[in-house]
């Protein structure tokens, strides 16, 4: 047997490049996509060692180390020293998209963003609960198989409802989920191939940078300035390279607060019209209709999606969450879904969706918007002078720290003191420099009383000379 027939019968993975018209490196990145997709490489699979597959294809070891290093490029593979390149797998990321509070027992916790736990929650709930258990025929309705999307009557009640916090929508429109994440997560299932990218703010939401990680997309960072996405830098990104969807977070970003402008938003449309992007708004942090512009979905329905959720308006553990999506996407949405579970739990869905559209939900709402407000003010005192962007409505702030703090040391002492802070890494995308910056939830304390401790314990520490706390002790 000669080489390249012995490489051949030791290769598992081989690739096929004749008729290829593109660079033979190019091509092999191609066919490995491709073979992700199909499932002829599973996640974690070894690819071949490079001189081998080299000999079975009859090319130089440099056209597969470019090839090979293309791939790592485009996030279809990792390679790690002593374990050659294998196919990314989810289990391969570090995760850093943590959910639940990090912070020390008693500590005064500013770094989730959750509705504040009002007084009157559980009373309310019961309320609803109670009068829905009375209602057999709904009752019998939610114990049947529903659509994907979800029962017509519960999708009718929330379009309403959004319709009238000046979100128009129809029912058809609305796919009911598991809250905001799995509306996330399910329209980059549905919409977006490994191996494709996606792009965001380079500061985003670290659901979204965790979601794409675990779908093996590419995620790409658009710099940013205080309007949030700049339009110019997109346009040279998708000049340079093919992005699927662009996410956004228009209102309030989470995490730096950058709010866009309506010259803006109508800016980035007419660059996704140009390349074809989908747009994914996020809308989970939600704002008063007064407070909100125009949502991308109402300038450019063909192709925007939009995120709700009640997470933020009455409590995350409700787990409801709906997309509002184009007709022509939503096959592609329905069939992820139904792959995925079928349709929410119709019986949550009615009682979230009672809940919120109930009486008794309204006055609890309002409450809230005060009470943020009323934080966002404390916020603002206790911090004079510093750099802060927040929204009235908005669960956090971004304080851009002071020379010559670095975050990881006010986060650190901030900790000493019994204040939990979050910095800025878990929301840059990819290795992005994370900027000195912290970002601060003023909803967490059940009391206003607790967080004025939080920030005065805050605003004392960054009057003191910052003494370098290492963040490996
Ligand atoms: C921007 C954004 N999207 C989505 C979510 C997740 O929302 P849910 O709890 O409804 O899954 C959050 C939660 O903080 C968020 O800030």
């Amino acid at each position: 047997m000669d080489i390249q027939a012995q490489a051949r019968a030791r290769c598992h993975w081989l690739p096929d490049l004749e008729g290829a018209d593109t660079p033979r490196y190019q091509a092999l990145v191609d066919q490995l996509a491709a073979d992700i997709v199909a499932g002829t490489l599973a996640p974690g699979e070894r690819l071949p060692p490079q001189r081998l597959l080299a000999d079975a294809l009859k090319v130089t070891v440099g056209t597969i180390t470019r090839a090979y290093r293309e791939a790592e490029r485009r996030g279809l593979v990792e390679a790690r020293v002593g374990s050659g390149t294998r196919v990314r797998s989810p289990s391969m990321d570090t995760p850093r998209f943590h959910h639940l509070s990090h912070a020390a027992e008693g500590s005064i916790d500013l770094s989730l963003s959750v509705p504040i736990p009002h007084p009157w929650r559980a009373e309310q709930l019961a309320i609803v609960l109670s009068r829905l258990s009375q209602s057999p025929h709904t009752v019998e309705a939610a114990l049947a198989y529903s659509s994907e999307q979800g029962s017509l009557a519960s999708r009718e009640a929330l379009a309403g409802w959004l319709t009238r916090q000046g979100l128009p929508m129809n029912a058809e429109e609305l796919i009911l989920t598991a809250g905001g994440q799995h509306a996330d997560f399910l329209a980059l299932q549905a919409l977006v191939q490994p191996g494709e990218a996606v792009a965001s703010a380079a500061l985003t939401y670290p659901g979204m940078i965790a979601t794409g990680r675990q779908l093996g997309l590419k995620h790409v960072a658009v710099p940013m300035d205080a309007e949030g996405i700049r339009p110019e830098a997109l346009e040279r990104l998708c000049q340079q390279q093919r992005i699927r969807l662009l996410y956004l977070m228009p209102e309030h970003n989470n995490p730096t607060g950058a709010r866009m402008g309506e010259a803006r938003r109508h800016a980035i449309v007419a660059v996704a019209r140009r390349h074809d992007l989908l747009l994914l708004e996020d809308g989970v942090q939600f704002v008063t209709a007064a407070t909100r512009g125009t949502p991308f979905y109402r300038l450019a329905p063909e192709r925007a999606l939009y995120i709700f959720s009640v997470s933020k308006l009455l409590a995350g553990g409700l787990r409801l969450g709906a997309l509002r999506a184009p007709a022509n996407l939503m096959p592609r949405l329905t069939a992820a879904l139904r792959a995925q579970c079928w349709a929410m739990p119709e019986l949550m869905a009615r009682a979230a969706i009672d809940w919120l559209t109930s009486a008794e939900a309204t006055p609890l709402i309002e409450w809230q918007w005060q009470e943020v407000a009323a934080r966002q003010r404390l916020l603002a005192e206790r911090l004079q002078g510093h750099e802060i962007v927040a929204h009235p409505c908005g669960f956090h702030a971004w304080l851009r720290l002071p020379e010559p703090w670095r975050a990881v040391d006010v986060v650190a002492r901030a900790a000493e003191r019994g204040v939990t802070l979050l910095g800025a890494d878990p929301f840059c995308v990819g290795s992005q420099p994370a900027p000195q910056a912290v970002r601060l939830c003023v909803t967490p304390p059940a009391e206003r009383a607790r967080l004025d401790e939080g920030l005065t314990r805050l605003a004392a520490l960054l009057e003191e000379e910052p003494r370098r706390v290492s963040p490996l002790v």
